[in-house]
């Protein structure tokens, strides 16, 4: 037995399938308007942009307070090589606690307690790990937590949403079966290439393109899935020639 094309489907089944291609349209819309509230204007910029979306998943790589400090009115206060070490401190040592002990108390010590030791209370103290460490708030993106919540809730969300526009699309007749199941398959493979590349943006950030194509590719096969079934359920003038599918 077939699964059969739409001009064989009985007119309730058509009404149930519409209202839910219907329904299931207002929530696109409503996804991108999501996408563009949560997303948009993190590079300072208005709109959306990939570089939004690398922010929002690997973090800024804005300056924090301390290497605000000094680059500007703190950059005479010690030399250039400690300087450098600071910095290295804040990227490359995340700020961590153990090279702090190694290397950047001491510098702190020699070159910075003479006035942040607390005594003025209108110069932050930076005596202490703890303190200095409120001067390098690292913005490093998504947590993994929210990452893990947000995958499976999307992994089972578009899998159903998909599935259901599938099975009403499956009833399509489609000149290319090629064409067809390629339409059909495009959507999970774009959330597996979506959710995927969420993870490798924390890691190498030119993946927040492959967001971007995973979200278009899921957004092509939503339009034509849903256009082609609205179509031939009910515009479609002469019923196609029946064709295995
Ligand atoms: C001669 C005194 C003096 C020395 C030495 C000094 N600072 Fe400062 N620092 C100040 C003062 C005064 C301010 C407050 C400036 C302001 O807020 O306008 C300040 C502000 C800062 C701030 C900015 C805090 C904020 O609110 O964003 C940081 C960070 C900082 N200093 C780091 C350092 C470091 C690191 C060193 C050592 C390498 C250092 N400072 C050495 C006097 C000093």
């Amino acid at each position: 037995m077939s699964y059969p094309l739409f001009n064989q489907v009985p007119t309730s089944l058509k009404t149930l399938y519409t209202m839910i291609l219907i329904v299931l349209g207002i929530g696109y819309v409503f996804a991108l308007i999501q996408i563009y509230e949560v997303q948009a204007g993190r590079d300072g910029r208005p709109g959306l942009s990939v570089e939004d979306i690398r922010i929002a998943y690997s973090g800024s790589k804005a300056d924090t307070r301390l290497e605000i400090a000094l680059k500007g009115p703190m950059a005479g206060m010690l030399p250039g090589v400690e300087r450098q070490r600071i910095f290295d401190w804040v990227r490359k040592d995340k700020a961590s606690e153990s090279a702090y002990q190694a290397d950047i108390k001491p510098i702190v010590e020699t070159r910075c307690k003479a006035c942040h030791n607390g005594a003025n209370p209108h110069i932050p103290s930076l005596i202490s790990y703890n303190e200095l460490s409120k001067m390098v708030v690292l913005d490093t993106g998504v947590s993994v937590g929210t990452l893990v919540r947000v995958s499976h809730i999307h992994l089972f969300g578009i899998t159903f949403i998909f599935g259901f526009m599938g099975l009403v699309f499956c009833h399509a007749h489609m000149r290319s079966r090629v064409l067809k199941n390629v339409i059909i398959a495009m959507p999970f493979v774009a959330i597996i290439l979506d959710i995927a590349s969420w993870w490798l943006t924390k890691v190498s950030t030119p993946f927040a393109y492959v967001v971007v194509v995973g979200g278009g590719l899921m957004g092509i096969s939503f339009a034509v899935q849903w256009l082609v079934s609205m179509y031939q359920m009910w515009l479609a003038k002469t019923p196609p020639p029946r064709e295995g599918s």
